[in-house]
């Protein structure tokens, strides 16, 4: 097949978090298809973890540019990424992804591309683009709600908000507050650095979201930044059933065995790893829900903890057949899919959340950290989602976790959710990924002031 000259070069500049760098390759996929050139440009590391992705069909659509990051002490290259990244190197690795703005400079000014999309803490892509007279602009693979709240923070320096169905408790507003009040290297604020990449962005930012979910938040998000917000859509990657290996296989013929809707699936995302504490909860509520459940449970790499002894003693024996427990991965997209699947007990990742309405499940919202709390509010706002609440402390309480699995797995209100979430995924399926066609209109107008520069 012969290649079609691109209508336009986009480089991809995404944060080093595996959900944001898949999150830029999807919208890099919907850009391919019409006629976009694009350059993900990422670590030697990142970029292995998503080459398989990236099929014959995107082959000269889609290059992968390698960024080198300086050597600094303790982070080998197979840390520049922050998928089992020791947390205490997490801002050495920050340190080392804006020292690299100077190689950075290097790709653009060899690839020359029409224009920059860059992520949410590096403003120096903004900078860089704008030497060589590339427009760029930041896009949120966060939803609108976090957005907003992150460029609020840094320009009132509160989290309060005029939206009364998104609310953080106590507890939450010191975590997050903390978390946009820390800073990087050179001292300056990660809210502020959000901020000043919407300052340096052209017209438009790009948000992973769609108007149906949070439209009054794109409207807020564009008076707050005083630029445009552009919704890309969801970017649920697409189905694809690789075949039942050995491991996948046993979990679908467990599933095969129960009723439709009576499994609640349990998962907190690739990054988040449950204190002991909160394993025990989830374990006792699982156990007092009295509902089937596939439960998957993650250990960072390199703590040698044993599966049978984090959990309750006893507890395998006394769930028997009714719950199954799987350590370090299982596959999710396939599970939820199963129509034994009746709820999703989640943290409520963006990329999560956005898959699950996609397949229309109900979500049981358990938020950890980061913008996991806001994403919750949203999907209960939504009506596709129940919150277990924690105490005052923000602790979890395995009463409370029982008390609402069995309401959104069989009470009568959980008819209420799976009702509301088919609808909105067959909204969603309907509409397709028509939001990019907008996308790619805008892009095309910015390409060409970059174009005559
Ligand atoms: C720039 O890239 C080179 C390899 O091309 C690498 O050796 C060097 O450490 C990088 N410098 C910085 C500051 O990232
Ligand atoms: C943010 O940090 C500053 C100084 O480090 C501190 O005075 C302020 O109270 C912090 N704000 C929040 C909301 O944590």
């Amino acid at each position: 097949m012969k290649a079609k000259q691109p209508i336009c070069s986009v480089l991809m500049l995404p944060w080093l978090a595996h959900g944001h760098v898949s999150s830029f390759l999807e919208l890099a996929k919907r850009l391919a298809k019409k006629n976009f050139l694009i350059y993900l440009c990422s670590t030697p590391i990142n970029l292995k973890s998503i080459e398989n992705k990236i099929t014959q069909e995107f082959s000269h659509s889609i290059q992968l540019v390698e960024l080198q990051l300086p050597a600094l002490p303790n982070l080998p290259p197979h840390y520049h990424t922050t998928n089992g990244l020791p947390p205490h190197l997490m801002l050495t690795l920050k340190e080392a992804f804006e020292l690299s703005s100077e190689n950075f400079s290097f790709i653009l000014k060899e690839l020359q591309p029409n224009f920059v999309l860059f992520d949410f803490l590096q403003p120096w892509a903004a900078t860089a683009a704008s030497s060589l007279k590339i427009p760029a602009a930041q896009f949120f693979t966060t939803g609108g709600v976090t957005s907003c709240f992150m460029i609020h923070f840094s320009r009132k320096g509160s989290l309060r908000f005029p939206f009364s169905s998104i609310y953080l408790h106590d507890f939450e507003e010191k975590k997050i507050s903390q978390i946009l009040n820390s800073s990087s290297a050179n001292g300056v604020r990660d809210a502020d650095k959000v901020f000043e990449g919407v300052q340096k962005s052209t017209s438009i930012v790009l948000v992973k979201s769609f108007k149906e979910i949070e439209g009054k938040y794109l409207d807020h998000l564009s008076i707050l930044a005083g630029k445009k917000a552009i919704p890309v859509g969801p970017l649920v990657r697409d189905f694809i059933d690789d075949g039942d290996d050995e491991g996948k296989a046993s979990i679908m013929e467990w599933l095969d065995k129960k009723e439709q809707s009576s499994v609640v699936y349990v998962s907190f995302g690739s990054e988040y790893f449950s204190s002991m504490e909160e394993l025990q909860e989830i374990a006792y509520g699982l156990e007092l829900s009295g509902v089937s459940f596939i439960w998957v449970v993650r250990f960072p790499t390199g703590e040698n903890i044993k599966l049978e002894e984090a959990l309750p003693k006893g507890l395998p024996e006394r769930v028997g057949e009714r719950g199954l427990v799987l350590e370090g991965w299982a596959p999710q997209t396939k599970i939820l899919r199963h129509t034994s699947v009746g709820g999703f007990l989640s943290h409520c990742g963006w990329n999560s959340v956005m898959e699950t309405m996609k397949i229309g499940v109900p979500i049981i919202a358990m938020p950890m950290h980061l913008d996991q709390p806001f994403n919750a509010r949203l999907v209960q706002d939504v009506g596709i989602a129940l919150e277990v609440k924690r105490d005052i402390n923000g602790r979890l309480e395995r009463d409370e976790i029982a008390k609402v699995i069995r309401e959104v797995m069989v009470e009568e209100k959980g008819e209420e959710l799976r009702k509301k979430s088919k609808e909105l995924s067959q909204t969603m399926l309907k509409k397709e990924d028509e939001e990019i066609d907008l996308v790619v209109e805008e892009l095309l107008q910015l390409c060409k002031i970059g174009k005559t520069n």
